[in-house]
């Protein structure tokens, strides 16, 4: 088995194992509509031979949104999500004969939403941790009246999901956005803190109302942090001695298969804190090798534990040249089922493609794990590739990024 293999998700054929991982762009209309650069972004992606394409973070609410242009998805900008899928839809069909699975990730930011670009934070917790250096920025500890009207802003989206085309929905919980958050809020009073019941509560009714508002046409998965990799108690997944455990992360993965999950895709770490730890990359306090070994482990872990669940292991834009032969191995050892794929995307779409007709990456178009699309992103710009992309991104990151 390599990356080339189908495989079967929720009864549906997946035509291989290349995921195009979930990557913001930052690009939408104020409203929250697919915009120009979206469009080309998912054309692009459209062409690349992957199997599933997941859909960037998608608000589900205003107050929920990391930035004034996240995609958000509402009555008002659903038909721009419809006219993309058609197009992605066409384009593959036309290329590769076949249309990949499309799976759209709901979010709410949480601590990290800021809809009118200045930090508008909606946190699980008091975390000491997050606050060194932002002690006067001003923040809202959702509360339980808050926090129990969200399964509603969820189904809502999920609804709109269907109606405009999407195969799958993620409920996501990673990255420390707030499902995420919500898992380490140990201290935290009332139905929403404390016990791991509690600390899933939310998440869990967003899945269940999720489900409940979708026809079976469309699947439910979620992206999920198996480790936070903060210390303890700021980060779930880690024990008092702030070692890597899975003890709580192997109970939720059993619960989400009770409730039919049985495709996940396997994340962990923070961009904001760690980003090496979520995305190795260059220039990072530890080896990009060591965060890959750690990605790779956790995700191993998991999928021993689970085998009849199907796993996508993130992080592999970090082994550029490489990357398929490193894709190939993994599946074909067992440590995940699917390849996931982030900055690579952005910098070089094609490259399933050249892989397939020439058995190599070019070396002069792979992602060279900089991270400068992240660079973007954190400096209020549209994302994308200003290395590989040059004409299109560099004039961002010139104006965003170095005048700074
Ligand atoms: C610019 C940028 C945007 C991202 N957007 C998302 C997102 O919307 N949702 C998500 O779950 N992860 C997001 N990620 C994380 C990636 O999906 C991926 O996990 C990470 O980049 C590591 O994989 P890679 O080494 O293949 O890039 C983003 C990463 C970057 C650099």
């Amino acid at each position: 088995m390599n990356i080339q293999s189908p495989a079967i998700i929720y009864n549906r054929e997946v035509r291989n194992r290349l995921v195009f991982q979930p990557m913001e762009g930052c690009d939408g209309t104020h409203d929250g509509a697919v915009d120009e650069l979206t469009r080309r972004r998912y054309l692009r992606f459209a062409q690349s031979g992957a199997g599933i394409i997941w859909f960037e973070a998608t608000a589900v609410c205003n107050e929920g949104r990391a930035n004034p242009r996240q995609l958000f998805l509402n009555e008002k900008t659903k038909e721009s999500f419809r006219n993309l899928l058609d197009e992605v839809r066409k384009v593959s069909l036309e290329k590769h004969g076949f249309s990949p699975l499309i799976i759209v990730q709901l979010t709410h930011s949480g601590r990290f939403s800021k809809p009118e670009g200045t930090p508008a934070p909606i946190v699980a917790y008091r975390n000491e941790h997050w606050e060194i250096g932002k002690e006067n920025q001003p923040y809202i500890v959702a509360d339980d009246e808050y926090l129990s009207s969200i399964p509603q802003k969820y189904a809502s989206a999920a609804r709109l999901a269907e109606e405009v085309g999407f195969d799958g929905i993620d409920v996501k919980c990673c990255h420390g956005y707030l499902f995420n958050e919500m898992l380490s809020a140990f201290n935290r009073d009332g139905i929403y803190g404390g016990s791991l019941e509690n600390r899933t509560r939310l998440y869990f009714e967003c899945i269940d109302s999720v489900k409940n508002s979708v026809s079976d046409k469309v699947f439910v998965t979620t992206r999920f942090n198996a480790c936070d990799c903060f210390p303890y108690p700021y980060g779930y997944g880690v024990n008092e001695n702030n070692e890597i455990d899975l003890t709580e992360t192997k109970i939720i993965i059993k619960n989400l298969m009770e409730k039919g999950i049985e495709f996940i895709d396997i994340t962990l770490g923070n961009p904001y804190l760690i980003p090496h730890v979520n995305r190795p990359c260059i220039n990072a306090p530890e080896d990009g090798k060591i965060g890959l070994e750690r990605i790779r482990n956790v995700t191993k872990e998991l999928n021993e534990a689970f085998p009849e669940l199907k796993l996508v292991m993130s992080g592999l834009s970090f082994e550029g040249e490489n990357a398929i032969n490193y894709a190939n191995g993994i599946i074909e050892d067992g440590v995940a089922d699917f390849a996931g794929f982030g900055r690579m995307t952005f910098a070089y779409p094609d490259f399933y493609n050249d892989y397939l007709e020439k058995g190599s990456l070019d070396k002069s178009k792979v992602c060279l794990k900089c991270s400068k699309c992240s660079e973007l992103m954190r400096n209020a710009s549209v994302a994308g590739c200003p290395v590989r992309d040059t004409e299109t991104y560099m004039p961002y990151y010139q104006k965003h990024v170095l005048k700074r």
